[in-house]
């Protein structure tokens, strides 16, 4: 079945398709809902945009694999802030046909000629802004290979079918939600950095208003050549050379070389029970399925019954648990390509040793454990989608370009930004990345090696069957979102519209802080936690939650974060 069948109506007809079909779509989105209920098939993303392209390829037939990769191209155009052909990702799925549930990791790659040296200069001192802005920050991107490998395995319509309308909206442009036109202008300075970029985001140097027009003509044709010939158009073809000459004229490593040795892989997710549930997340080189489990496991024999997801008592216990997550993450998560990820992370006598640090209502230290560094924030980035079909096909795919527009840089000729990842790796042992992580050893910058990530799709069977589906973006804050996600659903029993739009808080170990999403917190709340020694602050909301919930009786039931603009749709 050809999904958009434009190549096979005379030029005339082709016209009328875009000029009544893109609007009709776009205009059709005005009535986004944050929730909704569908039997066929959901899907739950920050673009109300990309939602209802998956809803379209569900009317046609598509599986949750085909929605997914049609959304993933889709957002590359729609949601330049983090939708990418540039970045990668990881998609944790379940195929309904066996039951099986792997991990795709579709990371980027350090390039061969990276080293540790790479961001730091003759003195030893890291060079500011090397590894966040212009071609050095970028790793080899993953996303197309990913997509395609998604597809190759699981998909069921015309690969190109997939991509057409993603093509279309890059060519004839599609209308900026308020959210795109803020981000743009908060970045506009950086962004301006670069005329390949100035020119696409800043058509004669114009800041576009929300409800203008963004077309983006070097990206469409770059869609379309990967539409009509797979992925080597871009690994190998006419995209890997204008990667290739743009690393050249901005002082990038990323080679030809590179992008041709470039290969997703499977991988066994990371699996751990938690009350009856099996959880399924994303392993090494994402710290997420690893961090995610041992907040919970550590979280699971404690008695929730008399806490709210708003009660100190529970924010300084789950605070507790993430502190010693992530201090394990520092220390003992790397790409397990290069660096032994030890066993036992998940071992419950480990982690019962690990609880039993933990004084209720009293905060421990993190200063006792290693000393931490001024952190400075990102606002988020990275974006992640859920899809689920009445066939039991999951899928959870979180993807990135890392900052918001990744490294700024577009490609000139090919349309696309690129990542800027390589802030991902430690790039100096005890150096806080723009998450205010720190690493070591087990995540140095090696050459080809994937920089650690937070990113944790994740899948959850009730019984066995297909019952929830959840992810966010937000760097280090994704797996505290996530694991709030899960407990605030499942031991809380909000409904799955609460669920997103709960109030969040986060703790990461270093800096020994944490952190409330403001406004979401009683002064009451706040007060007793500093009265338990913990110092808190309160910053701009994170997150962006995107979920599915399947009932016994399989209904889907979707839940958009409303915090970011996105949508539910389905079929
Ligand atoms: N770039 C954010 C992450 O992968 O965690």
């Amino acid at each position: 079945m050809n999904l958009f069948p434009l190549r096979k109506l005379p030029v005339q007809l082709r016209l009328l398709y875009i000029v009544i079909l893109v609007p009709a779509l776009i205009l059709g989105c005005r009535s986004n809902k944050l929730t909704d209920y569908h039997e066929r098939g959901a899907i739950a993303c920050t673009s109300p945009i990309a939602s209802e392209i998956g809803r379209q390829v569900f009317i046609r037939g598509g599986n949750a694999f085909d929605v997914a990769v049609s959304v993933g191209f889709t957002l590359a155009v729609v949601y330049p802030q983090a939708g990418n052909l540039g970045g990668g990702g990881f998609a944790v799925i379940r195929d309904g046909t066996t039951g099986r549930i792997t991990a795709l990791d579709f990371r980027e790659r350090a390039p061969r000629a990276a080293t540790e040296e790479m961001f730091l200069n003759e003195a030893g001192e890291v060079v500011a802004h090397l590894s966040t802005y212009g071609a050095r920050a970028s790793g080899v991107p993953g996303s197309v290979a990913g997509l395609h490998e998604l597809w190759e395995e699981y998909g069921s319509l015309p690969w190109g079918d997939l991509l057409t309308f993603a093509a279309r909206l890059a060519d004839t442009g599609f209308l900026l939600d308020e959210y795109l036109a803020k981000a743009l202008e908060s970045h506009r300075k950086q962004l301006q950095g670069f005329p390949e970029t100035a020119n696409i985001f800043f058509p004669d140097g114009r800041q576009l208003e929300a409800g203008e027009r963004l077309i983006q003509k070097d990206l469409a044709a770059t869609l379309q050549q990967i539409a009509s010939e797979g992925p080597n158009a871009f690994y190998h073809g006419r995209t890997a050379a204008l990667i290739d000459s743009c690393m050249k004229r901005h002082g990038g490593l990323i080679t030809r070389a590179d992008l041709m040795d470039y290969t997703p892989f499977w991988r066994e997710p990371i699996h751990f029970t938690f009350d009856s549930l099996n959880i399924y997340s994303m392993p090494p080189p994402s710290s997420g399925g690893i961090v995610l489990g041992q907040i919970l496991k550590i979280l699971e024999p404690y008695d929730f019954s008399s806490y709210t997801p708003e009660s100190p008592e529970y924010i300084h216990l789950f605070c507790e648990a993430a502190r010693m997550a992530f201090a394990d993450r520092s220390a003992h998560l790397g790409d397990p390509e290069y660096f032994d990820v030890p066993d036992g992370l998940l071992n419950d006598q480990y982690l019962a040793a690990r609880r039993a640090k933990i004084v209720e209502c009293r905060a421990g230290s993190s200063v006792e454990i290693q000393a931490g560094n001024p952190i400075h924030y990102e606002s988020d980035q990275t974006t992640h989608y859920s899809v689920c079909d009445s066939d039991g096909n999951m899928v959870a795919i979180t993807t990135t370009i890392n900052s918001p527009f990744g490294c700024k840089l577009v490609v000139a000729g090919a349309g696309f930004l690129l990542n800027n990842e390589m802030d991902d790796f430690s790039i100096k042992p005890g150096f806080p990345n723009v998450y205010g992580l720190v690493g070591g050893e087990a995540n140095k910058v090696e050459p080809g090696k994937r920089m650690l990530s937070s990113m944790s799709p994740t899948l959850i069977l009730k019984q066995g069957q297909p019952f929830l589906i959840t992810g966010s973006p937000g760097g280090s804050k994704i797996i505290t979102t996530v694991a709030e996600s899960i407990l605030n659903y499942t031991r809380f029993d909000l409904t799955l519209a609460e669920t997103v739009a709960q109030p969040r808080f986060h703790h990461q170990w270093l800096p020994d802080m944490i952190y409330l999403e403001e406004g979401g917190f009683d002064v009451d709340v706040k007060q007793t936690l500093i009265r338990y020694g913990h110092r808190i602050r309160e910053r701009s909301p994170f997150g962006d939650l995107q979920m599915i919930a399947i009932d016994p009786a399989g209904l889907l039931e979707g839940a958009s974060d409303p915090r970011h603009g996105g949508a539910v749709s389905g079929y």
